[in-house]
């Protein structure tokens, strides 16, 4: 399993977001983790699929994750796959069809991934783990940065590691030296870290820090 780094992009500066979104690449992190919030699903707002297509063009070789914390997704697939994200996270508690999106995801071209709010039992994904790419487990209540770490989420990513080994297993929220460390350890293989890279002076550092920390590539 490739173990990856996602800087998330809800922690830049949003007064310098191209110079915020080139040190989040030269950082050598594997990915950049846009976070899309709607307020009906989520207490808060942030970016829409024109930050998507912004990334793209700013940075183009730096893969594009995008997290939709949404209700209703499938309204906006078509957009933001056309703007330019490369893998999309849809929730479980979403209000639509997932056997449908997941596969329409794959379509535009798309990986695919299921997330799971802290509260959400993971058995919930069980009739869709042959339709995934990958999972998504929260690891805080989403809808803002900055949040401290739920360790109580980590049994999920044991058991969705148990049931599906190949699986790309991420966690996102309060990510941070100490506890990637501790989501690695039950098997995740991919780390959102907003917060705590955006805030190093030196993020190259931090990011390999982390990859030390959690043991490099492949298992
Ligand atoms: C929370 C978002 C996260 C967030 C992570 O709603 O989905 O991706 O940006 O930020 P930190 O790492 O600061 O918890
Ligand atoms: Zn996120």
């Amino acid at each position: 399993m490739k173990m990856q780094i996602l800087p998330s992009l809800l922690a830049a500066d949003l007064g310098r977001l191209a110079e915020e979104l080139k040190r989040a690449e030269a950082s050598g992190a594997d990915a950049i983790h846009i976070d899309i919030m709607d307020p009906t699903f989520v207490p808060n707002m942030s970016f829409g699929p024109s930050v998507v297509d912004f990334c793209r063009r700013e940075a183009p070789g730096f893969f594009r994750n995008v997290h939709l914390m949404m209700n209703r997704p499938d309204l906006y697939l078509e957009r933001f796959a056309k703007a330019g994200a490369q893998s999309i996270q849809i929730h479980v508690e979403a209000d639509c069809d997932l056997h449908t999106e997941l596969r329409r995801i794959r379509e535009l071209g798309a990986t695919n991934a299921i997330v799971l709010n802290p509260e959400t039992p993971v058995e919930r994904l069980e009739p869709y783990l042959g339709e995934i790419d990958g999972a998504l487990v929260m690891t805080v209540h989403p809808g803002f940065g900055g949040q401290k770490f739920i360790a109580d989420c980590l049994p999920k990513v044991a058991w969705l590691r148990g049931r599906k080994p190949g699986l790309d297993i991420m966690i996102d929220g309060g990510g941070d030296a100490e506890t990637i460390p501790l989501a690695a350890k039950a098997g995740a293989n991919q780390f959102v870290a907003g917060s705590y890279l955006f805030r190093q002076a030196d993020m190259r550092a931090a990011v390999e820090g982390l990859r030390a920390a959690i043991g490099g590539g492949c298992a």
